[in-house]
């Protein structure tokens, strides 16, 4: 029973993303800056700190020569980051194609491509081949980095093929999956081409993890009403191996959230921002600038809101905080002039010589900046068509301890499940019910206010990203074990 003698208190941990931590900006011959990347999956895993842990992913640029590559390799590695080098080609068929046009839109229940879309269905197997030529890739970084007793964790759509070329090189490796994106119910899985090859490579993990229970319960569906194999209650079984499913919900560091609202220059932006909306109540949108966060219809709700409440006009404003995303793909570029139109004509319509109803920037807001604004925010509006978990609504909360604002927030994201019962649940589908949200959170009573707040900030400050990561680590631990002992008995 050697194996139960404990562990190490710092286990190593290889985290594969496709994404790094950090972008790279190349700045000369042999110099680059590094920027912290955007995203729900970087927020979640930089708030993990008990692991000695190395990131392995791609930096977010192409760099064809030789020199660029040693000296990015060099820079990232002092923030244990490790390079994949990406070449455009497949960066362009792996990321732009498979991943974000068809597998994101697929995940999030927008289907497959259609119409001007067809075209990238016609080169689907290319892109496909794409896809499991640059897992194979990543495979082949972790496998030369790889110290035995490592765990390495996979995480997200990106990475669905990766399990199966590390079990490839070593079937004793540790080998975990997360998916940080809903997985749909096995009806819209089915009509993906490639549906099977990608659940077998799943399955080749030890330990397959998602946010909620129902993406769980999809994805054993799916393996049996596809790949015909057996759902138990701890997995799927496949040939006497078991794959363990389960659900672990991920958090944020709010610590570090709760921690920088003391600090002098927040305080200071925080005045500021009061001051600049001192006569007007203040919603707030923060979202990477993406068709499933629900933004055309979250501004076309704010208009029915303006339009049926005219008293309103000029004492409420919407801040959308969009970072442009993924803008290499036309249904982003598509997106981005749709957001533009709809915002100029509804200020257009309600603004004054002085004042305007959105404020829409078309970036990404620094740490302190961001969190200033979501402790100064009174309503903040979560409408996305399907999400994962989404983070946001969680930061919102982690910073409205003296404010105690109100978070209007989709039943169709992850979050609904762990902050529903303080949120103001919608249908973003709906915009009327949108509206009537907007009206009923501005006029919200304290207590009201004070009651819904708290049951959300005590899930937010107890469930967080370091707890995830733990419990998904000890779970992959406790697999292996289990398996160990199947084996010798
Ligand atoms: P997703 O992972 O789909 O982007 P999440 O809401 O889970 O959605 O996570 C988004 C993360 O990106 C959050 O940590 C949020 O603070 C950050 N983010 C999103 N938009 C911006 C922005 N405009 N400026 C700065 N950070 C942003
Ligand atoms: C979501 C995905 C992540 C991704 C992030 C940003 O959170 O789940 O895997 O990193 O969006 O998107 P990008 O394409 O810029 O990495």
């Amino acid at each position: 029973f050697e194996w139960l003698d404990g562990r190490p208190s710092k286990q190593r941990l290889l985290v594969v993303a496709n994404r790094l931590p950090v972008s790279a900006i190349r700045k000369g011959e042999d110099s680059w800056q590094l920027e912290v990347s955007v995203g729900g999956l970087v927020t979640a895993l930089l708030g993990v700190k008990e692991f000695e842990a190395r990131w392995i992913g791609w930096a977010g640029v192409n760099v064809p020569d030789e020199i660029g590559q040693r000296a990015l390799t060099k820079a990232l590695a002092e923030k244990r980051c490790i390079p994949v080098f990406l070449d455009e080609e497949i960066v362009h068929q792996y990321y732009n194609g498979y991943c974000n046009n068809i597998l994101w839109p697929l995940f999030h229940y927008l289907g497959l491509p259609q119409e001007d879309r067809l075209a990238t269905t016609r080169s689907f197997q290319s892109q496909f081949d794409a896809y499991k030529k640059a897992n194979q890739m990543f495979a082949d970084v972790v496998n030369e980095h790889y110290e035995e007793g490592d765990v390495v964790w996979c995480h997200d759509y990106h990475l669905m093929f990766l399990p199966k070329c590390l079990k490839e090189y070593n079937s004793k490796m540790k080998v975990g999956w997360f998916l940080h994106t809903p997985f749909p119910s096995s009806e819209i899985h089915r009509t993906l081409p490639s549906r099977s090859e990608l659940l077998r490579s799943v399955l080749a993990a030890d330990l397959v993890g998602f946010h909620t229970y129902d993406y769980a319960r999809h994805f054993v569906s799916a393996c049996t009403r596809i790949l015909g194999l057996e759902g138990t209650p701890e997995g799927v079984e496949n040939q006497g191996k078991l794959t363990r499913v389960a659900a672990f919900p991920i958090g944020i560091d709010s610590d570090r959230f709760i921690r920088a609202l003391e600090l002098p220059q927040v305080q200071e932006h925080m005045k500021e921002l009061k001051e600049r909306f001192s006569d007007r109540k203040v919603m707030l949108g923060v979202d990477r600038l993406d068709m499933i966060k629900g933004i055309p219809q979250k501004i076309l709700a704010f208009e029915k809101f303006l339009e049926e409440n005219p008293n309103w006009r000029d004492k409420v404003v919407l801040l959308q905080i969009a970072v442009p995303t993924r803008t290499d793909v036309p249904e982003y570029q598509k997106l981005t002039s749709q957001v533009h139109e709809i915002v100029g004509r509804i200020n257009g319509k309600f603004g004054t010589l002085t004042a305007v109803p959105i404020h829409h920037l078309d970036r990404s807001l620094d740490f302190h900046a961001l969190c200033a604004l979501y402790a100064v925010t009174d309503v903040a509006l979560v409408t996305s068509l399907r999400d994962g978990m989404n983070l946001v609504s969680y930061e919102f909360v982690a910073c409205q301890a003296s404010k105690k604002g109100v978070l209007i927030l989709s039943e169709f994201a992850g979050a609904a499940q762990s902050l529903g019962a303080g949120a103001i649940l919608v249908n973003p589908w709906n915009i009327t019910e949108v509206a009537n949200s907007i009206g009923y959170a501005l006029n919200m009573p304290p207590d009201e206010r004070e009651k819904r707040h708290w049951h959300n900030f005590m899930h937010v400050t107890t469930h967080t990203s370091q707890e995830w990561a733990e419990t998904f680590v000890s779970e992959l631990n406790d697999t292996i074990l289990e398996a160990q002992l199947r084996t010798k008995q």
